[in-house]
């Protein structure tokens, strides 16, 4: 069962057209600087063990796994079929727009875990999203939910682009436990520019992530 969360109105967002004409043409770009990926693939590497099953849920090009572990399977998922065609860490990918429909098209129990890159935030629905996610994963598997402060504003729903870093993370679990997910582990933390511009102070893209085990 479905809890919800949010009333209609916070999830509203400026541009209510269909996500995927927004993500018709590929961004090969980066989303989040050197900085923030660089906490972000160690952040993997502790938590995630090798021949895992990885979902990758709003993913683009570019996978953050760290390139020495070899996982049991890494299935990618998003809104742009070239963009994923071109992630070298998918073995398979699907297309779905999941302000449209929240099922996932995969097995319960199936997953080890599942990796939200800067994605949560374009979710209108994130209740029906977070109890598939819960359905899908192992006993002792998790899902890690990560962000920075940045977003394509428009596309953002009202309770996201009206809230502050803090809010993001109470926001997030408040819908994991909801649904049932056990109360999460937050990080909130400040990044340091790679290189000698780091050394002498300069900053990267705030890391903040949202860690949640399913009881084994
Ligand atoms: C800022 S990009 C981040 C991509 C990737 N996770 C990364 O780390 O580079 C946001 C991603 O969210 C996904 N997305 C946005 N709106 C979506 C929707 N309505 N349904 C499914 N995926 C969506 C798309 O895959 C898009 O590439």
């Amino acid at each position: 069962m479905v809890v919800q969360v949010l009333e209609e109105t916070q999830r509203r967002k400026w541009d209510s057209s269909d996500d995927a004409l927004f993500y018709a043409q590929p961004r090969f770009v980066q989303h989040l600087d050197a900085a923030f990926r660089q906490r972000l693939t160690e952040l993997y590497r502790e938590r995630i063990p090798a021949g895992a099953a990885v979902l990758d849920l709003m993913a683009s090009w570019v996978s953050h796994l760290p390139e020495e572990v070899t996982y049991a399977s890494v299935i990618g998922h998003g809104l742009n079929a070239e963009e994923l065609a071109a992630n070298p860490r998918l073995q398979r990918h699907w297309l779905q727009n999941l302000n449209r429909d929240q099922r996932l098209p995969l097995e319960s129990a199936s997953i080890d875990a599942t990796l939200i890159v800067a994605g949560w935030q374009y979710l209108q629905y994130p209740e029906a999203v977070a109890a598939e996610l819960l359905r899908i994963t192992r006993p002792g598997g998790q899902l890690i939910v990560a962000f920075s402060n940045r977003m394509f504003f428009t596309k953002a729903p009202q309770i996201w682009a009206d809230g502050s870093d803090r809010d993001h993370l109470a926001y997030v679990a408040e819908v994991l436990i909801a649904q049932g997910w056990p109360r999460p582990t937050l990080i909130a933390e400040q990044t340091r520019a790679p290189g000698l511009p780091g050394l002498i102070g300069a900053k990267g893209d705030p890391f903040f992530a949202v860690i949640a085990s399913r009881p084994a």
